[in-house]
């Protein structure tokens, strides 16, 4: 008899709460909500070769990148999907230079959503998978509408951290602290349907090395090494994979193995990818599912922020691998 158990995500972060004695049902509504956003985005991404929505809108966002429409839409959609809930004190987004507190003419809440709108934008018009990546702190100071300090706190503090992945099928991911759980979108009901409970990073021997290899001329000595390391390992049996989607990346690693590699070099010393609302969230899923997440020297989520769009060099997966990348850096 097959399990016909069908569970929902709203099913799940429900009973989740129940598990977590004083929850208030803010922190759920949250999830329900991003899960609502996610629904939005993973409908305009399927129908984006069809409708206007492809390409870029002509102007560069903080990062110094061409803003994609996708990545503006995304925005937007997350933006106004929990504005008005009441449950956020203020939002920082990959797309907005500063930190945004809700506006007066909506309640004030105790959280701060840190997101990538739209990560793997470089990908949107080639049919590539594309996500968006989420983290939920709670504030820490006495200001109503939140503050920088709210804003810049350690990965070990975050509530809650995951992404949507916008795949072959759109799947969102995420944890509380309680496990790795993942749910695919069926499109045909509107529902995000349990799939991957209690997601475990695979023990060793790990597959895949995933790492932009046409900046290995910028790379430092110990990385060079470790990257030749990974390939004469076990007599060659890594396979390298490089989607450049860091949420597509990061999901094969998840369920396959093998570490993700996006390190500083000679050029950006502190690498292309952002603390807050990248590295951070998936480094919180990382360690929730057995693995780890490195900026090379030391855990991602015991960084302490000092700029909203700081970047990290990242090394994540399977424990292992992780290790011994830090291993190798440690000479340089
Ligand atoms: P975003 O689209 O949010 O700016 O993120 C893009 C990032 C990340 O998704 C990916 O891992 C990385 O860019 C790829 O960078 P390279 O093209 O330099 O490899
Ligand atoms: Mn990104
Ligand atoms: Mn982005």
């Amino acid at each position: 008899m097959t399990d016909t158990h069908i569970v929902t995500i709203d099913r799940h972060i429900i009973d989740e709460e129940r598990n977590r004695p004083g929850a208030s049902g803010a922190f759920s509504n949250l999830l329900t909500d991003i899960a609502l956003a996610a629904k939005v985005i993973s409908r305009q991404v399927n129908m984006a070769g069809l409708v206007d929505i492809l390409g870029r809108v002509g102007h560069r966002n903080v990062q110094g990148e061409p803003v994609q429409k996708l990545d503006v839409f995304a925005q937007d959609v997350i933006y106004r999907a929990m504005d008005h809930t009441g449950h956020l004190c203020c939002m920082v987004s990959e797309e907005l230079e500063d930190w945004v507190p809700i506006p007066e003419k909506f309640p004030a809440g105790e959280y701060i959503l840190l997101f990538d709108p739209l990560d793997g934008s470089s990908n949107i018009d080639v049919n590539v998978s594309i996500g968006t990546i989420f983290s939920l702190q709670r504030k820490v100071t006495e200001h109503e509408r939140g503050s920088l300090e709210d804003c810049l706190q350690p990965g070990r503090r975050q509530l809650a951290a995951g992404y949507v992945v916008y795949g072959s099928s759109t799947m969102l991911v995420y944890t509380t602290g309680r496990g790795v759980h993942g749910f695919t979108l069926d499109p045909s009901i509107g529902e995000f349907i349990l799939s991957h409970e209690d997601i475990r990073i695979p023990q060793p021997p790990s597959r895949y090395y995933s790492v932009n290899e046409a900046y290995a001329s910028r790379w430092s000595p110990g990385m060079q090494r470790l990257v030749e390391d990974l390939k004469r390992s076990r007599g060659g049996e890594f396979s390298s994979r490089y989607i450049g989607s860091l949420v597509a990346d990061f999901h094969r690693t998840l369920l396959r193995g093998g570490i993700f590699m996006y390190p500083g070099d000679q050029k950006h010393p502190s690498g292309k990818l952002r603390l807050l609302y990248e590295a951070s969230p998936l480094a919180f899923i990382a360690e929730e599912a057995g693995g780890r997440a490195s900026d090379g020297t030391g855990d991602i989520l015991d960084i302490q922020p000092t700029e909203l769009h700081q970047r990290t060099p990242l090394f994540i997966g399977s424990t292992d691998l992780v290790d011994r990348a830090e291993e190798f850096l440690a000479n340089d």
